[in-house]
């Protein structure tokens, strides 16, 4: 699974044989500056959403409601589901089980599937103190193990587990008959998933060890727009070629 937020992405992700596409809300940090993913909201998740989907016509696509949207009891949740959905989204993932369990089952009721998000829960990170490993003393393992086991018992299709040991990683994969979706979570889940940006290393700052850089984006934009703006000044750009009679 990957993180993309635009139409471009989408596109080539879907290309190079992509299993399911996730606008995550994320977005608010890579594309908006935020510090946070508090700061996404339903109707910038669901423009993002609405991008993908016109570039992927038929693609599994899971968009991420956001910081409070979901929070505010069963009706304002499912007009946010409502949002994604018309936008476009095949399924909606939200973090955290304590406190959603009555919108977890409302929202699967309603025929949308909800993917479950464990572990690091960035809408969380106030809470959480920041982002750090999650489930590092044998009780907040348990906790875990036991908030997957109740996504799988409320009827989520699969989750998201994010920054936390590969033993107890592989614990909960084990433990689960949904797919488990790691992100910082080792190898022994049944998919893995990390923010396009990330892995394209056009992320600016520091980055979690989990992240792999298959490129180093960043540098190569910033060359390619160097060499733009030089050949303008040198007026080597345009050329005839690239100039109308
Ligand atoms: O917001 C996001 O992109 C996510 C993934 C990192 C799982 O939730």
């Amino acid at each position: 699974m990957l993180s993309v937020y635009d139409a471009i992405f989408a596109r080539l992700a879907a290309e190079a044989g992509v299993n399911t596409l996730l606008v995550g809300d994320s977005v608010a940090m890579a594309l908006y500056g935020f510090e946070s993913t508090i700061h996404a909201t339903v109707e910038m998740m669901a423009s993002h959403v609405a991008a993908v989907r016109r570039a992927c016509p038929s693609i599994f696509l899971v968009g991420d409601l956001p910081f409070g949207s979901y929070r505010r009891g069963v009706k304002d949740a499912m007009k946010a589901v409502e949002t994604l959905a018309r936008a476009g989204a095949s399924a909606v993932k939200l973090e955290g089980v304590a406190g959603n369990e009555k919108i977890i089952s409302h929202i699967i009721e309603s025929g949308i599937p909800v993917m479950g998000h464990i572990g690091l829960t960035p809408q969380s990170v106030l809470a959480l103190g920041g982002y750090k490993v999650q489930g590092g003393t044998e009780d907040a393992a348990a906790r875990l193990i036991e908030d997957a086991k109740k996504l799988e018992d409320l009827g989520a299709f699969s989750l998201v587990l994010e920054c936390v040991s590969r033993g107890l990683g592989s614990r909960i994969s084990s433990r689960l008959s949904i797919p488990v979706i790691g992100i910082g979570a080792g190898a022994d889940v049944d998919g893995q998933v990390l923010v396009a940006s990330d892995l394209l290393g056009l992320s600016s700052g520091r980055l979690p060890r989990f992240v792999r850089k298959y490129m180093h984006g960043a540098s190569l934009v910033s060359e390619a727009f160097e060499e733009f703006f030089r050949e303008i000044d040198e007026a080597q750009y345009p050329s005839e070629a690239e100039s109308y009679d």
